[in-house]
């Protein structure tokens, strides 16, 4: 995290395996929450996968489905690699399982470590605290990845912004601006 004493988190990516099931999703309802909110102009958002085997590739089609029940359409979106560029330019790095974090600690340069979050930490009243990977499932398994994942993004939406001084009305250079290490999200 950067050194001085106020920190802006405006570019917020979710990371996946694939970057076509869960991390696409994460995207998806965040944008759309963070928009319907009023927050759309404030935040950078993105998703990516730590595996290479989707690249340029579309969400999984029943990922796309089971967003479609929310009203939100990610099929404009395809599947790219986290890459070294990400520790830099993204304020929070929100990993879907332990073993997505672990992937991402290995490749983060160390200065940008505590960048890297579990999702589901923002979601404390759930009872899980990884996102299962749906990839081998079905409809309902899919179904369940939205139910968590909508559930983290209003937390992270509440945490980013209410000990911050965001505003609503879009402005030029406005983002959510914090202490450092401001919000709150547990590691475990
Ligand atoms: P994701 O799901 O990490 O949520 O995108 C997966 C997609 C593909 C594979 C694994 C997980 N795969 O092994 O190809």
């Amino acid at each position: 995290m950067a050194q001085n004493s106020h920190v802006s988190i405006k570019n917020v990516l979710f990371v996946c395996l694939g970057n076509i099931c869960r991390s696409p999703i994460a995207e998806g309802i965040f944008r759309h929450i963070t928009t319907q909110r009023g927050y759309g102009n404030q935040f950078k958002i993105g998703s990516a996968g730590l595996g290479s085997w989707h690249i340029g590739r579309p969400p999984d089609i029943r990922a796309q489905e089971a967003v479609r029940e929310f009203g939100i359409d990610i099929s404009n979106l395809r599947a790219r690699r986290v890459s070294p560029s990400d520790f830099e330019s993204y304020d929070l790095i929100l990993a879907m399982d332990r073993a997505n974090r672990n992937g991402l600690l290995r490749m983060a340069p160390v200065q940008f470590r505590d960048k890297i979050q579990l999702f589901l930490s923002y979601a404390p009243n759930m009872s899980v605290r990884e996102v299962p990977d749906p990839f081998f499932g079905n409809a309902d398994n899919f179904d369940y990845v939205c139910q968590l994942v909508d559930a983290a993004c209003r937390g992270l939406l509440v945490s980013l912004t209410s000990q911050t001084q965001l505003q609503k009305t879009p402005a030029a250079n406005s983002g959510v601006v914090l202490s450092e290490n401001g919000y709150s999200a547990s590691t475990t």
